[in-house]
């Protein structure tokens, strides 16, 4: 089937079998490896990319489900360089393997954007916002993304630390 997507703002005219993932047509057909197969049953988070800036794991998708769509893969975070969530993991030790660390960093991605749209978890309070970052609310919207080797701690403060960022840029632009 016909299908076009954007990854990372590159447009591609893919012919793909309707029964192809959209992590396998990533990796197989435009070669971008960055997004991992852990599971391949949406249970890790390895896969995980953002379309139309929503996190979702790719593995559990259909690349033809996506015609038109915008993707985002780890390779396309930031074009120029790493970004400032790049750079806190870096900081902050929040990265060992390059197997779930593609998957945390999209995911964290989409965590701060949620968080600035306003957009509710399973634990939040207060369905309206505004939301603290605290450990149950981080751990509840990272709960998507496994580390077998158990490095949360370091992506928690990495995640945090760029939400607090974000925070004090909003409140001196006001
Ligand atoms: S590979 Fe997709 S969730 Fe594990
Ligand atoms: S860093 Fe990959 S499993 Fe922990």
């Amino acid at each position: 089937m016909n299908t076009n997507l954007t990854v990372n703002g590159r447009h591609h005219a893919l012919d793909l079998d309707p029964r192809v993932t959209l992590l396998d047509a990533l990796r197989d057909h435009l070669n971008l490896t960055g997004s991992k197969k852990g599971c391949d049953h949406g249970q890790c988070g390895a896969c995980t990319v953002l379309v139309n800036g929503t996190r979702v794991n790719a593995c559990l998708s259909l690349a033809v489900m996506h015609d038109g769509d915008e993707i985002t893969t780890v390779e396309g975070l930031s074009p120029d360089g790493r970004s400032p969530l790049q750079q806190a993991f870096v900081r902050h030790d929040g990265m060992q393997c390059g197997y779930c660390t593609p998957g945390q960093l999209c995911s964290a991605t989409g965590v701060l954007d949620e968080i600035a749209k306003g957009w509710p978890s399973h634990v939040s309070a207060d369905l309206e916002g505004p939301f603290d970052l605290t450990r149950e609310e981080l751990a509840e919207r990272m709960s998507g993304n496994i580390c077998r080797c158990s490095c949360y701690p370091g992506i928690n403060k990495a995640i945090l630390s760029v939400a607090e960022d974000d925070t004090v840029h909003r409140e001196a632009e006001e």
